[in-house]
């Protein structure tokens, strides 16, 4: 790494003054003290640093040695114990809780080691999260949402929940979600640390195009030299203290080492089991009460314009007409209003169980009616006999199969293109 070296207390040879101009971030005289039974601990002593604009810091240092006090300070999450922090013209020391905190929202995107993704929750709904804090309106949100999971190159998994994403896809959900609210200041504690090599080189590549594509500043603590060679200044701690403050004018490019690694490595290796995986997982997910909701709805508004139409066009009463337009209607709403909402077209498996578990709740429910309103006509064909209801059965189960055949055949005819093979070719 070609460097220029200088003392702790600044990156050249310019003054503090000179250097405060037009910097995004300023630590002056900044200490952290923690106390408590044990004793005092002096977590950061004494620190000067200035963050350009569009600089690119790495953070380093052995355990214990302060890095994670002073990201904390720097994202407003924390106030130092003395001196003075300024945060893009603002004395952030100065301002209350709600002040720090209204700072940190328009200012600051935190990516942290474990992702702090919320689980359960879609791609796409946890990058919108920090816009729905802002009360940003629900089509915007999910057009910036959108937009960020793009630009980290997660367009097609936007849909998927955390558990269904591999880590290096959990950690650009969480750069996505740092970045939806377009902050100038990115603070990263150990993005890497949870992930492989290949991996690692991924999310630093990232990090890297965001910094010089979108002029994000960047401060990231890690523990790994390859990583703080990507960097563009590296600054060392220890007890407290930044022993030392390096520039380095050649960084490594994290997407030419990447491109460097074998093909057959692990991490090739992870990303086909993690197709596999992501398409089992969306075969068999579960599917959404809402849809069954949207089913019932269309099928009851498709039945009523049967109705209408025998009514006012044939006028007459043909009840197949009337089912016949209740089961279009639903099936169409159910697998259009499926892939809106999944974000693609129910998997076979899915369609089946749509299929059964719908007819049957309807069989259930017609049969009901019916009992209530004819109970007599219901009785007498019961009471035949054991032969006579076993044939009842038979027929009742050949029903349901060839309804929920020919509704599985119309949530396929209304959206296909589902299944495995569609999934894992995303
Ligand atoms: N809330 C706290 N109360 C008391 N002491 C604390 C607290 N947080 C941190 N410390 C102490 O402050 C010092 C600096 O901790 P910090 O978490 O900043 O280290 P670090 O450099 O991030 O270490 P690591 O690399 O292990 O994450 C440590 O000695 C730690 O024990
Ligand atoms: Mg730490």
């Amino acid at each position: 790494m070609a460097a220029a070296t200088s003392d702790a207390g600044g990156g050249d040879d310019a003054s503090l003054e000179e250097r405060e101009q037009g910097a995004l971030l300023t630590l002056r005289n900044v200490a952290k003290d923690y106390v408590s039974a044990a004793g005092v601990v002096h977590a950061l002593r004494e620190l000067d640093l200035i963050i350009q604009e569009g600089e690119f810091v790495a953070i380093v240092g052995t355990s214990g040695s302060g890095k994670s006090t002073l990201m904390n300070i720097l994202g407003c999450l924390d106030r130092p114990t003395r001196g003075t922090y300024g945060l893009a013209g603002f004395d952030v020391g100065d301002r209350t809780n709600d002040g720090r905190a209204l700072v940190r929202n328009r200012l600051i995107g935190f990516v942290f080691q474990g992702f702090n993704l919320l689980p359960r929750t879609t791609a796409l709904e946890n990058v919108e999260l920090p816009l729905s804090y802002r009360g940003v309106p629900r089509k915007q949100r999910r057009k910036r949402a959108l937009e960020a999971l793009a630009s980290v190159g997660l367009a097609d998994r936007v849909h998927h929940t955390p558990n269904q994403l591999s880590g290096g896809q959990q950690q650009r959900v969480a750069i996505a979600r740092a970045l939806v609210t377009d902050p100038p200041l990115l603070l990263a504690d150990e993005p890497t640390g949870n992930l492989d090599t290949r991996t690692s080189l991924e999310v630093l590549a990232l990090l890297q195009r965001l910094n010089r594509d979108r002029g994000i500043t960047i401060a990231l603590v890690t523990h790994e030299h390859d990583i703080a060679a990507c960097a563009s200044r590296v600054c060392t701690f220890r007890d407290g203290r930044m022993v030392t403050d390096v520039r380095n004018e050649t960084p490594l490019d994290a997407a030419a080492q990447l491109a460097k690694l074998p093909r057959e490595a692990k991490g090739a290796a992870d990303e086909t089991e993690d197709h596999e995986g992501i398409a089992r997982a969306a075969a068999k997910a579960p599917v959404p009460f809402s849809v069954f909701a949207a089913m019932w709805a269309a099928g009851s508004a498709g039945s009523l314009l049967g109705v209408l139409y025998n009514k006012l066009i044939l006028d007459a009463s043909v009840p197949a007409v009337t089912v016949a337009f209740g089961v279009l209607l639903e099936s169409f709403v159910a697998a259009r209003y499926a892939k809106r909402k999944l974000g693609r077209p129910l998997s076979q498996d899915q369609r089946a169980r749509v299929a059964l578990y719908y007819t049957l709740f309807n069989g259930v429910f017609v049969a009901l009616a019916l009992a209530l309103k004819m109970p007599d006509v219901v009785a007498e064909r019961l009471g035949h006999g054991a032969s006579s209801a076993g044939l009842v059965v038979v027929a009742l189960c050949s029903f349901v199969v060839a309804v929920s055949l020919l509704r599985f055949l119309l949530l396929s005819l209304f959206a296909p293109r589902a299944g495995r093979a569609a999934v894992a070719e995303h």
